[in-house]
C-alpha cells in the first residue's frame, strides 16, 4: 500500500493527517454487497463510523442506507442524498429537536429505546398529523463478547427495551395514534469475529418474533444492527468477512415471508480504509524503556485510550534493526499511548509512522483537548 512513492509525497505533507485509501473503500463495499445481496438483505452505513464527506459521498453512491444516532447525523444524511426512506435513527437520548428534524424529514423508522420516547414520538408526530414508523430496540442479552464498552445487548446495558417491559409496551402500542411499529431492532456490539455470537443472536431473534406473532403482531422489519469486526492485527487483510457474517445470520435466522432484513455496518465497512500518518518528533530513553514521542495523539485517534485498542504501528522510513519502543502522543495524559513494547526498526526523529486500520471511529471522534488541531484527511487519488 505505502510505495516508496507515496512515502515520499506523504513526506511533503504536515503531519498528523488520515490518510484514506479510495480502492480499498471501494473493495470493501462491493464485497458487502455482494455478499448481502445473495440474501436480499439491506445494509444502512452507520454514520458515526466516519463521517468524512467524500467517504459519505462514495458510500452514497453505492446505494447504501443510512444508520444515524443525532438529529445531526440525520440532518447530514439527508444532506448527503442518502434517500430518506432508507434513513433509521438510533439512539437512548433522543432529544425532542432531533426528533422533529427527523419527522420532518420523513426517514424511514426511529429505532426506539424506551416506552417514555415512544410517548414522546407519538406526541411530536401528533402535533405535526404525521404517523411515524418505528421500530422497537430491543436488548436481547447475548454476550458480544467484545471489549466491555463496545459491548450494548446486555441487560446490564443502557441500550434497547428489556424483555421484560415488553408485555406492558405492547398493551400500549393501540394508544400511539401516530406510531406505526414496524418490526424490531437490535445491535448487540462492536468489533465482533466470532461468528457464533451473530448465530445467537439470529436465534434471540427468532424466539422474540415468535413472541410478538402469538400476540398477532406482525414484524415486516427486522435490523439486526451492526458490529462485524476488522482485523486490526493482520493489517493485509483488508476486507472484513462479509461472506461467513450474512451466511451466519441467514443459516440462523427464521425469516417470515414478506419481511425485509437490514444491518447497520460502520467499522467494517470503513475501518480498513484510512491510516492515521505522523511525524516522530522525539526518542526519549527511560530507564527501562525507549519512547517514540510522535506528532499525532489520542486527541486524532482515541481509541486505544478509550479502550485500551491496538492498532499496528509500522515506520515508513527506517529499514535500520528492530528495536522496542512504546510509542506515545504528545497529549498530557499517560493513556496517550498508541501502543506498549513495540518492534520497530530503529527509529529517529523526522521519521513517518503510520497508525493503522484506523478508517472507524478514528477521526470522527477526534477532539480538540490541550487546543491541538484536528487532524487534516487527505484521498489516495488526490495526493
Ligand atoms: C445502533 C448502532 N448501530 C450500528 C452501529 C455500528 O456498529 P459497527 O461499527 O460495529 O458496525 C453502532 C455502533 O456502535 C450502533 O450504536
Amino acid at each position: 500500500m505505502y510505495s516508496p512513492e507515496l512515502i515520499n509525497r506523504l513526506k511533503e505533507v504536515s503531519t498528523p493527517f488520515y490518510y484514506y485509501d479510495v480502492d480499498v473503500l471501494k473493495k470493501s463495499l462491493e464485497t458487502a454487497l455482494k455478499a448481502s445481496s445473495k440474501y436480499s438483505y439491506h445494509i444502512h452505513y452507520a454514520i458515526k463510523a466516519n463521517a468524512n464527506p467524500r467517504i459519505l459521498e462514495i458510500i452514497k453512491d453505492y446505494g447504501f442506507g443510512a444508520d444515524c444516532v443525532s438529529g445531526n447525523e440525520v440532518t447530514t444524511a439527508v444532506e448527503f442524498g442518502f434517500p430518506a426512506e432508507s434513513i433509521a435513527f438510533a439512539g437512548v437520548g433522543k432529544t425532542d429537536r432531533e426528533i422533529n428534524t427527523a419527522i420532518d424529514a420523513d426517514i424511514s423508522a426511529f429505532h426506539v429505546e424506551s416506552v417514555a420516547e415512544l410517548e414522546v414520538i407519538n406526541e411530536l408526530a401528533g402535533l405535526k398529523n404525521k404517523v411515524v414508523n418505528v421500530a422497537l430496540r430491543l436488548n436481547p442479552n447475548v454476550d458480544a463478547k467484545t471489549h466491555e464498552y463496545i459491548t450494548t445487548g446486555l441487560s446490564e446495558n443502557k441500550f434497547g427495551i428489556n424483555p421484560w417491559e415488553l408485555d406492558g409496551l405492547v398493551a400500549k402500542l393501540p394508544s400511539f395514534e401516530n406510531l406505526n411499529m414496524i418490526g424490531i431492532h437490535f445491535h448487540i456490539g462492536s468489533q465482533i469475529l466470532d461468528m457464533t455470537v451473530f448465530e445467537e443472536l439470529a436465534k434471540k431473534v427468532n424466539s422474540l418474533m415468535d413472541w410478538f406473532e402469538e400476540k398477532g403482531i406482525k414484524l415486516p422489519y427486522i435490523n439486526l444492527g451492526g458490529g462485524l469486526g476488522v482485523d486490526y492485527e493482520n493489517t493485509d487483510n483488508l476486507i472484513s468477512d462479509f461472506e461467513s457474517y450474512f451466511k451466519s445470520i441467514n443459516d440462523h435466522l427464521e425469516q417470515r415471508e414478506g419481511q425485509s432484513i437490514h444491518f447497520e455496518l460502520g467499522r467494517s465497512l470503513v475501518g480498513t480504509c484510512g491510516d492515521l500518518i505522523s511525524k516522530v518528533l522525539y526518542i526519549k530513553n527511560g530507564l527501562e524503556k525507549n519512547f517514540v514521542i510522535a506528532d499525532a495523539g489520542m486527541t486524532d485517534l482515541i481509541r486505544p485510550a478509550l479502550y485500551k485498542s491496538s492498532h499496528k504501528v509500522e515506520n515508513l522510513t527506517s529499514d535500520g534493526v528492530e528495536e522496542k519502543y512504546d510509542v506515545v502522543g504528545p497529549v498530557c495524559e499517560s493513556s496517550d499511548t498508541f501502543g506498549k513494547n513495540l518492534s520497530l526498526p530503529l527509529t529517529k526523529r523526522g521519521d513517518l509512522l503510520v497508525i493503522k486500520t484506523a478508517g472507524a471511529y478514528g477521526q470522527v471522534m477526534a477532539s480538540k483537548y490541550n487546543l491541538r488541531d484536528i487532524a487534516k484527511e487527505y484521498y489516495s487519488d488526490e495526493i
